[in-house]
């Protein structure tokens, strides 16, 4: 089964742990990186996105207040592509057209069912290629050619 990452921060906890146990029961194997315990959203959303970097995990769910200080976060890490989706239309295209391994969404934001449905469209929604697979290899190479100009090459 596809193994999922999930975090938070203190305003994204309760959602976070209502979507992770929503994923345990459709049989997901969810590695919980906890609510931030005192951190603040950059220190969980990093450790999540290299995580997802190693390939670790398939996908991974990050909560905050608004989901954006997560995705900001999660996309400063080459190879992850992160979206924030609060509605299930925008979910579904960050799969079909972004290939974002990684939804974000806020607490502050969005109902527990709500972004529960939301979850459900990214799930089950898969990288479509064709004319959207040139757009995600331009922006793979932004990550190439900032990993080689960090490496001084
Ligand atoms: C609280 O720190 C709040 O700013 C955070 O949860 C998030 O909404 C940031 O993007």
């Amino acid at each position: 089964m596809t193994s999922i990452a999930v975090g938070a921060d203190d305003a994204g906890a309760s959602l976070k742990s209502h979507l992770a146990q929503y994923l345990r029961d459709k049989g997901y194997d969810v590695c919980d990186y906890g609510d931030g315990d005192g951190e603040d959203y950059p220190d969980v959303a990093v450790e999540v996105a290299e995580a997802i970097a190693d390939g670790k995990h398939e996908r991974a769910l990050l909560i905050c207040g608004t989901g954006l200080g997560m995705a900001i976060t999660a996309n400063k890490v080459p190879g992850v592509r992160a979206a924030t989706a609060h509605d299930p239309y925008s979910a579904e295209r960050a799969r079909k057209s972004n290939d974002a391994q990684v939804l974000t969404m806020g607490g502050r934001v969005i109902a527990p069912q709500a972004a529960t449905k939301v979850l459900d469209h990214w799930l089950a929604s898969e990288f479509e290629g064709g004319g959207s697979a040139p757009k995600v290899e331009k922006m793979k190479a932004i990550d190439e050619r900032h990993r080689r100009e960090q490496a001084g090459a």
